[in-house]
């Protein structure tokens, strides 16, 4: 090894990579019990805290670490029992081609440095535009994630509509709409006051009476609407917001229609998911997530925008030192159309995985997660003390266990409980959110490998666990 050189030999660089194509294989052929831990910040100083290593250390040793330290006290995302959050079911073509974008480090900020790398890009963007039924000339590109999906489209809506020209300016979404949104509109100058929070209806979607009546206030004292954020699936119920009539709106009053489907909105790639999207075709601008619901390492989320002159308008800045970078028109430098000059080749994933497995595959795989929340959203209904809050809808159910008797506060008590009780065995993962300003409990199994029997024998330990609890 020449380590002032960074190099190591062919040797070297072949048994270090067998062993971690090893890990993987083992990782992804599903023999691991245990959703992995969460451990406590001191356990991990005690593992992991040591000074800048001055000389370097044998680079198997280096992996032995990560394999006893690293990987076990990190949660497996992609678990077969992991129903938490969106979980991240990614898969192994997924992390194949992340090893070869990194280690080809693929620029594909620009074309000259990565003119393959933005084709593919363009390719897959334009897969997905089709699916979600923009026109013809709609386009847009990958980001690092749904959050940055959200900013990079608000940017172009702001651009857009306002001019960047900030005051009196207002948005308009649910209150199930992600923390995202609001952070993307801090990022872009907006104040807290200039996104209305709208109360939503009684499935948790965005309310239209709501939102006419407060675009009309808002013009009669003098400010300007201008977006409406809409859900294509929330993270807390996988509640889609009404798109058609939203788009109605939106037309009407001239605002531009934003659809956070980060969650939702992959599931075109299916009948079932087409069906419950009907009218994002309508919307200005689109944010997906390949790294939720297509199966993908992170980080990969997307955005797509109707005019995507939009986005190069808002994003265009060219420094001297890119003059040689910008090449004809039609030669598409991604870096002009967001916010990142370096970008990681992240298309490669996207395109390798449905060239493998094929659209009617990965719609299949989809599929399975709207029948799995069906499945558990069964199960719950057949257990006497459990209450389904919200039906299965775009892969979530939520759900309360309510022993008869129990008094509100010890309920809630018992439900805010229930999770840590479960996920501290590391066997399965769920987490709660807050519907109504009380705790429900969430399974969100959309990963195409979760079986019923995984589902039953949650629901089963959380009955089990439920019995060790009286909560006072
Ligand atoms: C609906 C929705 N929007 C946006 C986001 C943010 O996406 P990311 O975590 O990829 O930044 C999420 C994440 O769960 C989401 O569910």
């Amino acid at each position: 090894m020449d380590r002032d050189a960074l190099q190591l030999s062919r040797e070297q660089m072949r048994s270090l990579g067998y062993r971690v194509v090893d890990l993987l294989v083992d990782h992804f052929a599903g023999t691991e019990e245990e959703t992995g831990q969460t451990p406590s910040r001191a356990a991990l100083e005690e593992a992991l805290r040591e000074d800048l290593p001055e000389d370097g250390q044998d680079p198997h040793a280096v992996l032995d670490q990560v394999e006893e330290d690293v990987l076990p006290n990190t949660r497996r995302i992609d678990h077969p029992r992991f129903f938490g959050f969106v979980p991240g079911p990614n898969n192994f073509i997924g992390v194949l081609a992340d090893a070869l974008a990194a280690g080809f480090n693929v620029f594909s900020g620009t074309w000259i440095s990565g003119a393959a790398a933005a084709q593919v890009e363009l390719v897959t963007i334009d897969w997905l535009r089709k699916l979600c039924g923009l026109p013809e000339g709609a386009g847009g590109l990958f980001t690092s994630g749904g959050s940055m999906a959200n900013v990079t489209a608000l940017a172009a809506a702001r651009h857009a509509m306002l001019d960047d020209i900030l005051d009196d300016a207002v948005a308009y979404c649910s209150d199930q709409t992600h923390t995202s949104v609001d952070r993307a509109l801090r990022l872009l100058g907006f104040g807290p006051d200039q996104l209305r929070r709208l109360p939503s209806d009684d499935e948790f979607r965005l309310d239209l009476e709501a939102l006419t009546e407060a675009v009309a206030t808002d013009r009669t004292d003098g400010h300007r609407p201008f977006c409406v954020i809409a859900n294509a699936g929330t993270t807390n119920t996988g509640a889609v917001d009404p798109l058609p009539a939203l788009a109605e709106v939106a037309d009407e009053h001239d605002l531009w229609l934003h659809v956070d489907g980060a969650y939702g909105a992959p599931t075109a790639i299916c009948k079932r998911g087409r069906e419950r999207l009907t009218g994002l075709d309508r919307a200005d601008s689109i944010t997906l997530d390949p790294h939720k619901w297509l199966f993908q390492p992170f980080e990969i989320g997307g955005v797509l925008v109707r005019n995507p002159t939009h986005l190069r308008r808002a994003f265009r800045l060219e420094g001297e030192y890119l003059e040689d970078a910008m090449g004809p028109e039609e030669e598409v430098n991604f870096s002009a159309y967001g916010i990142q000059l370096t970008r990681s080749f992240r298309a490669l994933k996207l395109w390798m995985t449905l060239k493998v497995f094929g659209r009617q595959h990965i719609a299949a795989g989809v599929r399975r997660g709207f029948e799995r929340a069906e499945q558990a959203e069964r199960l719950l209904r057949k257990r006497p003390e459990w209450t389904v809050v919200t039906p299965a809808q775009m892969g979530i159910v939520t759900f309360r266990c309510e022993p008869n008797g129990w008094n509100p506060l010890r309920i809630d008590a018992l439900n805010r409980q229930l999770p840590p009780a479960i996920n501290e065995e590391n066997q399965r993962f769920l987490t709660k959110t807050t519907l109504d300003g009380r705790p429900v409990l969430r399974l969100c199994p959309i990963n195409p490998r979760t079986t019923r029997e995984d589902l039953r024998a949650t629901i089963d330990r959380l009955d089990a666990l439920r019995q060790t609890m009286s909560v006072s």
